[in-house]
Order: C-alpha cells, then structure tokens, then sequence
C-alpha cells in the first residue's frame, strides 16, 4: 500500500492484546517457549518487554469453556488448542503486578458468569497488589459452554445478558465505594483501626443480585479498577458509553468506521449526561511486520484456518464449519453469541466476500489501514490512521501465527518509530492506569 500523506500531531494510547494460553501455537517457528506458559514466564517476558515501549496496558481476553462449536465434539478446539488450554487472567495479572512496575494490567472477567462481590473482591486485591494499575474488561460471555459451566441450561439472550451486566456494575461500584476516603484511620492510640462509621452496607436488591456489603477488603488505589467493554451492539454501546472508561472497538469497516463508531459513542455518552473526555476509544488492530512482502495469506496453513473458523464459531455461537468456506455466510443465520461479528461477516457477504476470506479479513487484518509490511510503513500507517480518526489509540495484537519475533517486530521496531514520530509515549506520567490513560 503505498503510503498516505498525513498531519500528524496527537499522542495516542498503546495497549497490548494477549491471552494466558499456549503463545503462539500455529506459529509455523518458533514454538519452543510454549511448552511451559502456564508458569507466567513467557508472559512474565512479555510484560517486561510492553512496559519498556511504554504501552499504557497489557491486556487479556478469556472464555471459560471448552468449546463443542464444531460439530458438537470438543475435539477440534482441544486438538488446535483454541479455547483450551486457557488459565485465569486475574491470577496471572497478580503475578505481573510484582514483575512490573508502571504498566496498566487489564484482565477479562463476565458478569454472566460472576457474582458482584466475588468480582468487586478481587478486582480490589489486584488493585492494591499492582498498585493501581489494574483493569477490568467487562464481558457478558457469548459461549454456550461457559453458560453450562455456570448452572445456566443455555446462555441467556445477548439483551438479558446486558440487562444482567448493568446491575451487576452497579452493585460492583457500590461495593467499591462503600469505604468512604479516610475510612482507614490506624490510630493506636484510640485502639481505631478502621472508623465504622465510614463504612457502609449498600443493601442491594435488584432483579438479579442481592448484596449486603459493605466490602470486606481494603479500599484500593484506584478504588474502581479502570472499566473497559467491547460491545459492538447498539445495546452493547449503551452499557459501555453508560459506564466504560476504556472502549475496545475493532478497525473492520476502516477509518470511515471507526470515526463512526467514535461519533456514534460520544453521541451516546453524552445522552447519559458523559463528558467524551470520561472514556478513551482504542481500537484492536492486528499488525505484522514483514520484509516487504505483504501476502501473509498465503501463508496461512489449513490447521491456522481452523484455528481462525473454530474461535469465531465459538464467538459467535455458530458451527461455521457447516457452511461452505468458499461461498458468502447465508443471510438467515442467527446466533446468540457476538452479535456484532456475525453482522460483520454477513456485511462482507453481502458484498460477495466468501466466509474463507471474511474470516481472513478479520484475522489477519484486512490491511485497510495497511498494517501489514514494514515498521516505517506501518507506524506511517498508525499514526495517519489516528490522526483520521480523531483517537483514541490502538490495542496491538499480534497475528494468529505470531512468534517472538513478530512481537518483537512491533515492541522494538514499530514502536519506537511511533515514538520518534511523537505520537506515543516514551515514559509514564502516572502512577495508575488510570492517570495514564487520562495523561493525554
Ligand atoms: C478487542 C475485543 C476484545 C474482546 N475480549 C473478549 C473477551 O476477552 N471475552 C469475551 O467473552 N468477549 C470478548 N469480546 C467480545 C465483547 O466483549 C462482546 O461480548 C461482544 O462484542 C458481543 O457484544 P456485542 O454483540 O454487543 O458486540 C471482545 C471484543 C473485542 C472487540
């Protein structure tokens, strides 16, 4: 793609996308590292090595189920290792708080699947063991399997599952606050640890919680860990412009969408009465370094392709592997997963793309803002891109077939040209997440 003109002058935000499973599977070299993920050394590495670009936050996704989206056996997500493996990220965050020093730690947890309190709970131990750099990615789950694991007979309706996270966000930030500051008063003297009169019951009852409170563990730094969503919805942007501090949106449609989207979410904020300054839009890019070439397609092998159908299925709550690969997605199919992704494919199918290619597209990028090629061409390309659409910044995520080298590409070449361009950071103003991703 040759490289567009752009103004460029804003700072933007970085964060990195990872998950606490098997790195870097499908990667056609570079395996060896894999073998003992489990123990947080590689992602120990990886958090190190984010911190040292500066990104704002390492960020981590999770499901908890092994999917049978795929002819209704568990086979092909435990043989590609597509669900499963996959370990707890809140414990894992745990762990990187005491590796790392200023890097935001966000991990995903669903209010489908957790009680308020068990969350509000940890997500204020995480907080004060990484000193306020800790993050929660609001999901409502959108697999089947996850729903069984949790006493559900099916996963409730996307609208329930909503209905259900607005409660639950509620009663969370209630149990956050229910210290009020200055609660803590350590006076020896007066044999006063913590003044009661400062802590308060918060006597939740709603349609789907009950919760006494007040909560039982220390206020943390930030209080309210940062509150990130991805909901693409228009139902799913409600409840994030409503109550996100961080919007993970997707790059599909290109910079005419993405300024749409923005538009559309600062529209929503404002209509319950939000500032669009309260909330940062970054979007989750794919990128990947190459020495020219930009055919990564080619090079996807059949067991990648699986790899990439069998996640989507799962997401979306449809065996895709009943459809023709080489043919348009029919327009009749219903989900009850991720609303959102399956419009999205449909949308390219409408325009003749077959499913093999839009799950191509989505996987790889489909280099609309040309991520694909060289570190100058691709920082060229971010910060244009950026400048386009107004901001927030982007969530890096390495391709399906990354290996080190390919994140290594975008940590120590991408990077710093971004840096030297001016437009991300090449040091941490604040202490918490939270004053880092409201610095600028
Ligand atoms: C960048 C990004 C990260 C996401 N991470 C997760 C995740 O970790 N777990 C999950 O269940 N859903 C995840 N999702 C899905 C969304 O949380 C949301 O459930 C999904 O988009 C369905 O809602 P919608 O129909 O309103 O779009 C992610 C989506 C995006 C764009």
């Amino acid at each position: 793609m040759p490289r567009r003109t752009w103004l460029m002058s804003r700072m933007f935000h970085l964060g990195f996308f990872s998950s606490f499973s098997p790195p870097a599977w499908h990667a056609a070299t570079d395996r060896a590292h894999g073998e003992d993920w489990w123990s947080g050394d590689y992602h120990a590495r990886l958090a190190r090595h984010v911190e040292e670009a500066c990104f704002d936050f390492l960020f981590f996704e999770d499901t908890s189920g092994v999917s049978r989206m795929f002819g209704g056996s568990m086979d092909t997500d435990l043989k590609n290792s597509l669900s499963a493996p996959k370990n707890d990220p809140v414990a894992l965050i745990s762990y990187l708080s005491a590796v790392t020093t200023r890097l935001g730690l966000i991990s995903t947890a669903s209010t489908t699947l957790y009680p308020p309190y068990l969350l509000a709970r940890l997500y204020s131990t995480v907080d004060g063991l990484s000193r306020g750099r800790a993050g929660w990615n609001i999901v409502t789950s959108s697999e089947e399997e996850s729903a069984h694991n949790y006493g559900y007979e099916a996963l409730p309706p996307p609208g329930e599952r909503y209905d259900r996270a607005e409660e639950f966000v509620d009663v969370a930030r209630q149990l956050w606050t229910s210290w009020e500051e200055g609660a803590v008063v350590r006076d020896h003297d007066r044999g006063i640890h913590t003044d009661p009169a400062k802590v308060h019951e918060i006597n939740h009852v709603g349609k789907h919680f009950k919760v006494r409170g007040p909560l039982n563990s220390f206020p943390s730094p930030q209080r309210v860990p940062v509150l990130a969503q991805a909901g693409g919805s228009p139902r799913g942007r409600d409840f994030a412009a409503r109550n996100a501090e961080l919007i993970m949106a997707t790059t599909i449609g290109g910079i005419d969408a993405m300024r749409a989207f923005r538009e559309d979410i600062h529209g929503r904020m404002k209509t319950f009465g939000r500032s669009p300054d309260e909330c940062r839009i970054m979007y989750a890019t794919h990128v990947h370094v190459t020495d020219g070439s930009r055919d990564l397609r080619s090079t996807v092998t059949d067991s990648q392709l699986v790899s990439m159908l069998g996640k989507h299925a799962a997401h979306i709550g449809v065996d895709l592997f009943q459809y023709d690969l080489d043919a348009p997605l029919p327009e009749d199919v219903v989900a009850n997963g991720t609303t959102s992704m399956l419009d999205s494919i449909k949308d390219k199918g409408r325009q003749g793309i077959t499913l093999r290619e839009a799950i191509l597209d989505i996987c790889l990028g489909d280099d609309e803002l040309g991520v694909v090629g060289t570190a100058d061409d691709i920082a060229h390309n971010l910060a244009g891109a950026m400048e386009a659409v107004g901001g927030d910044g982007f969530i890096i995520m390495a391709t399906q077939n990354a290996n080190e080298e390919h994140v290594s590409g975008i940590l120590d070449e991408v990077v710093p040209r971004l840096q030297r361009m001016g437009v991300a950071r090449t040091g941490y103003s604040g202490a918490t997440l939270r004053e880092n991703l409201f610095a600028f």
